[in-house]
């Protein structure tokens, strides 16, 4: 039974003074890295709302970034954590067995997005499933290179950032963090195609740097390990390639024996309205990774292979927590929810907010454009329509006062506000961000 409002309440000015408090201590002690927005200190949350330190209730379209696929403190799977917890907290799958652990392995063999059998490497993030494909690719193909996308973001440890290219400050001050031998070339983003194209008649050309350039000037393609791509870029602004990119990409890397890495860490896990994004666009990976939404907010981080290619021996790669056994029970409990009902709520609710905000462009010169698949949605907003500059100001504004209002949503890529939230957001919720942001970019409009 629900305890909290089902629609925003404000109820103090906002940051409260508990959470001012709270934000006050923060910055003496925790690392200034951290890239805070707007002051929301949660108290608890339940569904797609949460409430603040204050007694604040918001509607929550981030999910602590595209994390809550279930909703917050789903019951079925707090229960599940708390029954694991019971029995035991952790045993180290590196070098014990336990059968959540293969379980979970299991069901992602009979639902990854490639024809089974699979194996399954366990980490703790999406960064740690990323490194595990990474070395898993050089491992099993004996090359050292790898591919990846301008505007993708792929995580932060050193292995994991030589492939994200999203924001410089992300890279800045680390050093050469592309030692490690990886290309970039350009992503389909249709609303600013890279070689100046029409969506309706693309053949993907913008691959084309990539195979008659990257290819043939800086590195062989028989020594590319592998091609690491998101489905939807995610952090670089939720931009949905046409299917083409992906259908040419799956043909090259076949073509030349490369690995094909798709990383679903953000889009997958039902977010899309299918189980993993990639199945979108017809197309069969080698590796997939997925972490975030897979256990509801438990920390799981998954790299899942063809058995053929995840070959390594005993010893070639391991973490002690990796596949930690109360993750695991969370994450069977929410993959369970997902293919129940979820991934089909998502679907519907989504395209009904796509419409919804489709509406809102008509009436607001500042939406450039407005895309997505099921509940992982991009607007972007411009300063004009016809130069498409970038309203770079007017989209953090447009999240303050979303704020303000009582929405938690985040920004993605330069310019656009992004909308992830729990896959259990209902239709009257949907109507009730539209509202808010309507209010907020309307706010933001009258203020240019
Ligand atoms: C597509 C993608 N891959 C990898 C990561 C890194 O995940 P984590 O922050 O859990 O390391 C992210 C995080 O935003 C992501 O969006």
């Amino acid at each position: 039974m629900s305890t909290l409002p089902q629609a925003p309440a404000i109820r103090t000015a906002l940051p409260g003074p508990n959470a001012r408090a709270i934000i006050e201590r923060d910055g003496h002690v925790v690392s200034p890295s951290y890239t805070r927005g707007y002051p929301f200190v949660i108290a608890r949350g339940e569904g797609a709302m949460v409430e603040d330190v204050d007694g604040n209730v918001f509607l929550d379209c981030a999910a602590g970034i595209a994390v809550n696929s279930t909703g917050h403190a789903h019951p079925d799977v707090v229960a599940a954590i708390v029954e694991q917890s019971q029995r035991y907290l952790h045993m180290s799958g590196t070098d014990f067995y336990y059968e959540p652990q293969v379980r979970l392995a299991e069901v992602l063999s009979a639902a990854a997005p490639m024809p089974g059998p699979c194996k399954s490497f366990f980490g703790n993030s999406g960064a740690e499933a990323n490194e595990a494909a990474i070395k898993l690719a050089r491992y099993h193909t004996g090359r050292p290179f790898l591919i990846a996308f301008l505007g993708s973001f792929h995580g932060r440890t050193m292995g994991a950032l030589s492939l994200t290219a999203s924001k410089a400050v992300q890279r800045k001050g680390f050093g050469a963090t592309t030692a490690p031998g990886v290309f970039h070339a350009p992503y389909a983003d249709c609303y600013r195609c890279p070689v100046g194209l029409r969506p309706e008649t693309c053949q993907a050309e913008c691959l084309e740097y990539l195979e008659d350039k990257v290819l043939v000037h800086l590195v062989s393609p028989d020594e590319v390990a592998g091609l690491v791509v998101e489905p939807i870029q995610g952090e670089g602004g939720y931009i949905v390639p046409p299917a083409q990119f992906h259908q040419r990409l799956r043909a090259l890397t076949e073509r030349h024996g490369i690995l094909l890495i798709v990383d679903d860490v953000q889009s997958g896990m039902g977010r899309t309205g299918k189980l993993f994004a990639i199945e979108h666009f017809g197309v069969q990976p080698d590796i997939v990774t997925m972490a975030k939404g897979i256990a509801s907010g438990l920390p799981l981080g998954v790299a899942t292979a063809r058995a053929g290619v995840m070959d390594w021996t005993p010893g070639a790669h391991a973490s002690t927590f990796g596949g930690n056994p109360v993750s695991c029970a969370a994450a069977l409990t929410t993959i369970r929810l997902l293919q129940e009902q979820l991934v089909a709520n998502a679907a519907d609710v989504g395209a009904y907010m796509l419409d919804g905000l489709r509406d809102l462009q008509q009436k607001h010169a500042l939406i450039g454009d407005v895309r997505g698949k099921g509940l992982m949605i991009g607007i972007e907003l411009v300063k004009d329509r016809a130069s498409k500059a970038r309203a770079t100001a007017e989209r953090d504004r447009v999240v303050d006062e979303a704020f303000a209002r009582g929405l938690l949503i985040l920004g993605a890529g330069r310019n656009t506000i992004r909308l992830s939230p729990p896959l259990v957001l209902t239709r009257a919720q949907a109507r009730t961000a539209i509202d808010i942001l309507d209010a907020a970019i309307g706010a933001v409009s009258a203020s240019r």
